[in-house]
């Protein structure tokens, strides 16, 4: 139990945003309400590499109290330590661990990573000062099995975030991409967008990967995917490349994954108003099936409609969940709130629970 004098802390703030969205929006919760409840079954340790950060150490509160998962805080120690003090915070019985002070790790993780890397380019005493860096450390925890899964990404840009990763715990095997999701929780229910952080300009084979990485994805949250290719053209009605990618794509899919109702390559709004569809495309696999899953043809558009629609559409972005990962990474949004932290650390034990 929590000493009086102790602030309730992060879930305070989480429970009025939450109650503000449901006024504001009429969002459904159940979604991440599920997820939530299902890490509490199973709470696995979450390692978070940048604990020097007052987010999250209140989001690392909060999952401690609510028993979504055991935190592990990476970080300068003092410095972590004076904010815990400063914002009243009691995280007593948490791990703090701060790499710089942490010899025979850094030499036993350089080991590791120096082993895996010697053929590109990597010196053992390179390895080993590497592991300094929390990304490095946080990714190895977790691929020795110390850890059950990295939360990163607040404080610095995504590809200087994801790439330790990469290099230390690397793609599932019989993948050969990651992605990244985000579910549009809206007023019409959840909408699943890809890939919206990782692929700069995926090729039609690319792409196919990405729809089988987030189809699985949605599965994931118990919902069928129903799967829309994106493009400006619908059905080869425009020419370009990202035309023909798309168009390709979705014909190697339907091919690739002959059991998901996937469609394409159609524009935005016909993937989702069924009518324009019964209307000028009578043969299309998403009538009377609901598109919730949208695959974009490069990153640029992805991202930006995933960061319209969560600035100025009815809608709360969760994520960015990463897929594909051999073991569970998530590379927050710079900047991130308490609550998407939170989230995205229930996101990850499950995903952990899965793993194991
Ligand atoms: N899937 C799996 N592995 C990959 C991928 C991918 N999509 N891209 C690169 N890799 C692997 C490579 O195979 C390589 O492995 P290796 O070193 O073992 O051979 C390693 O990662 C590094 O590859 P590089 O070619 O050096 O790295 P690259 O320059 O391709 O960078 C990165 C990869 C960082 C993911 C890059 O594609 C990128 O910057 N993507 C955009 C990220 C971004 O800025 N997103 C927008 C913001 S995110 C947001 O808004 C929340």
């Amino acid at each position: 139990a929590m000493e009086s004098g102790v602030a309730k802390t992060a879930i305070t703030d989480w429970e009025a945003y939450e109650l503000e969205l449901q006024e504001r929006i009429g969002i459904d919760q159940r979604l991440m309400s599920r997820v939530i409840s299902r890490a509490k079954k199973d709470p696995k340790r979450v390692v978070f590499a940048e604990a020097d950060n007052v987010k999250i150490l209140k989001a690392a509160q909060t999952i401690r109290d609510e028993k979504i998962a055991i935190p592990i805080l990476l970080g300068n120690e003092e410095k972590i330590n004076s904010l815990i003090e400063e914002n009243k915070l009691d995280l007593h019985d948490v791990l703090i661990i701060d790499t710089y002070k942490q010899p025979e790790k850094l030499q036993l993780y350089g080991d590791v990573l120096f082993k895996k890397r010697q053929r590109k380019g990597i010196t053992p005493k390179e390895a080993t000062r590497l592991m300094r860096d929390r990304n490095y450390f946080g990714a190895m925890m977790v691929e020795l099995g110390e850890a059950d899964a990295l939360i990163s990404g607040l404080t610095k840009d995504y590809p200087k975030t994801i790439l330790p990763s990469l290099q230390v715990i690397g793609v599932k095997p019989g993948t050969d991409r990651v992605a990244g999701m985000y579910i549009m929780n809206t007023d019409k229910g959840p909408y699943f967008f890809a890939d919206t952080t990782v692929n700069l300009n995926p090729s039609a084979e690319e792409l196919v990967e990405i729809i089988g990485l987030t189809a699985n994805g949605v599965k994931f949250f118990d919902i069928e995917p129903r799967v829309a290719v994106l493009s400006y053209s619908n059905f080869g009605s425009a020419k370009g490349e990202t035309a023909s990618k798309t168009a390709k794509a979705t014909a190697l899919a339907k091919q690739k994954f002959p059991d998901l109702v996937i469609e394409g390559e159609m524009q935005a709004n016909v993937a989702l108003n069924e009518e324009i569809q019964k209307e000028n495309y009578p043969f299309s696999a998403l009538i009377g099936k609901r598109a919730n899953t949208l695959i974009f043809p490069d990153l640029s558009s992805g991202n930006i409609a995933y960061k319209l629609l969560s600035e100025i559409g009815n809608a709360e972005a969760i994520g960015p969940v990463l897929l594909g990962m051999n073991k569970p990474v998530h590379i927050l949004q710079l900047g991130s709130s308490i609550r998407e932290i939170v989230n995205m650390v229930a996101i990850a034990v499950v995903d952990a629970q899965s793993a194991s």
